[in-house]
């Protein structure tokens, strides 16, 4: 996820921000720059790859010209910078598409987190207008649009050139800007992006999280959205962006940079447990339309030849292998293709049957599982489409599919899967929309979708705060070392979802099953010493849910239910329930995971285990 960082006050700028950016590494990133208002002008540095290769790069440059002008110390130097770590999303990982990007004269430097959703039609009534564009990047139309504004309106302040321009801008963004000609000052706003204020001794810091304040100073103001601060050596202003000035709270960070960095939170999973109902929005965000369709712009070059696909593989490992499992069902409900679903790690050793009339989906949260990219390589020796669904831009799987759509999750750090797996499901759905225009037929009402869709962040917000609830049940589950795991239609790969978690982290046996599939062996294993977490919501197959609870209830099975808080049936039947709000069935995995997911952060975090790095495991597998 990108990271902003600024400084105004006595003090070198430079270092202060390097540092700041140092802090915000943790957040994942793939270039990162920086532009300090120097004596002699703005001094400008970007760099693909780590801050520290950034800093190198300061640093030669700076001794470059010091040699080439024979002075002894060229170091730039000045009390005003803006600084960025980027997560790419539009645009490859490069030095040209790294931030702070400018405007046509190189007067106004900005940095973005977030995402502009209109940044295509606005680059090109910009580009109609005569401005020329150097990146790739949808956040470069914001200095482009303030520099519009400023060229429009002769005697326009820097903060109301910035207020006017984020008038044109639909989507999300935390920005800092600064200008030459206003060299005093950052302005910086946000929506949707988070901003903070670090507020020192005649000395001002502006970051994206307070990791990369606490070492400035422990005192801050949190912007809210539609918020835009002024801040100069001699103070700060701040206004929301219909220009009203508004005062707010200087508060007391109390974290230190370590907690800072996890939000508070004890492990970065449950960070990430908790990010995501906003990474749903940022997964949907101008492609989920309002007439019940998808606008994946992705997608668009090859939509021909897979609208006319005979038949859909999707191919991954591990939990994007469950989030594709459900995939299939959401296609052959919704565009009537059929769909198959196989483990990377089998398809790349077999004979299988793939042609130029078969698209192949690739999914995988890093981009980088090594069977995952040569299952890619088998299906396009066949001749066959193939996507990608990648949260990782620019890595091997998304370079090397023919096109595809990324998650937009952000960086996951916590080696088990919790957010990216949420994303895979909204994208997935969102291709079924994409691909339901080739089909009138289907009985999926889109209009009803985007309804619930809207609905769901509350609804996990509302799950989330039964985290206490959960831990309990944690707690008095914890002696058991064998799970089961059941579920069927959409809550069956949840199932085996929940069940991996609990492997994963908490080191506990755990399998997930069909629920219909226990009377055809693993009913045996059933006794008091092997609860069964059952996926029991109010859905079509609920009936038979039930009485697959039944079968094990009258075996001696221990039950913990998800269910529906409408059931007042469950209660009686299951040992321990936990309740969820009611969704549409096909987007009800995105409800009834969050609980799994928390029952095997409580249980792996009170067994005192390292949740974020298990043993024998790694974020991205890159061997066999
Ligand atoms: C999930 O919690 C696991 N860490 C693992 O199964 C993971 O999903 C799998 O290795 C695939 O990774 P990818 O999505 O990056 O390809």
């Amino acid at each position: 996820m990108c990271g902003i960082m600024g400084y105004v006050g006595k003090r070198n700028a430079l270092p202060i921000v390097i540092d700041g950016l140092k802090k915000l590494e943790y957040r994942g990133y793939d270039s990162a720059g920086v532009a300090l208002l120097a004596e002699n002008g703005i001094f400008l540095a970007k760099k693909a790859g780590r801050v520290a290769e950034l800093e190198q790069h300061v640093q030669g440059s700076a001794f470059a010209k010091a040699s080439a002008d024979k002075s002894v110390s060229d170091i730039p130097k000045g009390n005003l910078a803006i600084a960025h770590t980027r997560w790419a999303t539009h645009g490859k990982p490069t030095d040209i598409n790294a931030h702070p990007h400018s405007d046509c004269k190189k007067e106004i430097f900005i940095v973005h987190n977030g995402i502009i959703e209109n940044h295509q039609e606005l680059k090109e009534a910009l580009q109609r207008e005569g401005h020329i564009f150097s990146s790739e990047t949808d956040s470069e139309v914001i200095a482009h649009l303030i520099e519009r504004q400023l060229i429009m309106e002769n005697k326009i302040s820097l903060e109301d050139a910035v207020t006017e321009a984020l008038g044109h801008v639909t989507g999300t963004f935390g920005v800092a800007v600064i200008s030459k000609k206003d060299g005093q000052k950052i302005v910086a706003a946000r929506r949707g992006s988070p901003l903070i204020l670090g507020v020192g001794d005649g000395e001002y810091v502006l970051a994206s999280d307070a990791s990369a304040i606490v070492g400035v100073t422990k005192q801050a103001v949190y912007l809210h959205d539609n918020e835009l601060v002024s801040v100069s050596p001699d103070g700060f202003h701040i206004f929301n962006l219909s220009k009203k000035p508004l005062e707010k709270n200087i508060q007391t960070i109390e974290w230190d940079t370590e907690s800072a960095q996890k939000g508070g939170f004890s492990h970065f999973m449950k960070k990430e447990i908790f990010e995501q109902p906003e990474t749903l929005k940022n997964s949907l965000r101008g492609r989920l339309m309002e007439d019940g369709f998808a606008k994946l712009g992705g997608l668009e070059d090859v939509k021909e030849r897979f609208l006319s696909s005979k038949q859909i593989s999707i191919i991954a490992c591990g939990t994007s292998y469950y989030a594709g499992m459900l995939g299939k069902y959401f296609f052959e409900e919704i565009a009537g293709i059929p769909v198959s679903v196989e483990r990377a790690s089998e398809f790349r050793y077999r004979n299988p049957v793939m042609g130029p009339d078969y698209t192949a989906i690739f999914i995988s949260q890093s981009g980088e599982t090594a069977d995952t990219i040569h299952a890619l390589r088998e299906a396009k020796k066949r001749g066959a489409l193939t996507l990608g669904i990648v949260n990782v831009v620019g890595s091997t799987l998304a370079r090397e599919s023919d096109a595809g759509v990324y998650n937009h999750a952000g960086p996951e750090i916590g080696v088990a899967s919790t957010k990216a797996f949420l994303s895979q499901i909204g994208v997935l759905m969102l291709i079924a929309l994409f691909l339901k225009k080739k089909n009138g037929a289907s009985s999926t009402n889109g209009l009803d979708m985007v309804h619930e869709f809207k609905a769901l962040p509350s609804k996990m917000e509302k799950i989330l705060k039964r985290d206490s609830e959960i831990k309990s049940l944690a707690q008095k589950y914890l002696s058991y070392s064998n799970f089961a795991f059941i579920g069927r239609k959409y809550q069956f790969p949840v199932a085996l979802e929940g069940a991996l978690k609990l492997k994963e982290i908490a080191y506990r046996y755990a399998e997930g099953y069909a629920a219909g599939e226990l009377k055809h062996g693993p009913l045996a294993l059933i006794d008091g010493n092997m609860p069964v977490i059952a996926l029991a919501v109010k859905d079509s197959i609920y009936e038979k849910v039930i009485s697959n609870i039944e079968e094990v209830k009258a075996r001696g099975g221990k039950v913990i239910a998800i269910a529906s808080e409408s059931d007042k049936r469950i209660g009686a039947i299951a040992d321990d329930v936990i309740f969820i709000p009611e969704s549409l069935e096909m987007l009800s995995p995105m409800l009834s995971v969050i609980p799994l997911q928390l029952f095997a952060y409580h249980t792996a975090a009170l067994l005192g285990l390292d949740v974020d790095k298990p043993r024998n495991l790694a974020k991205s597998v890159t061997v066999e």
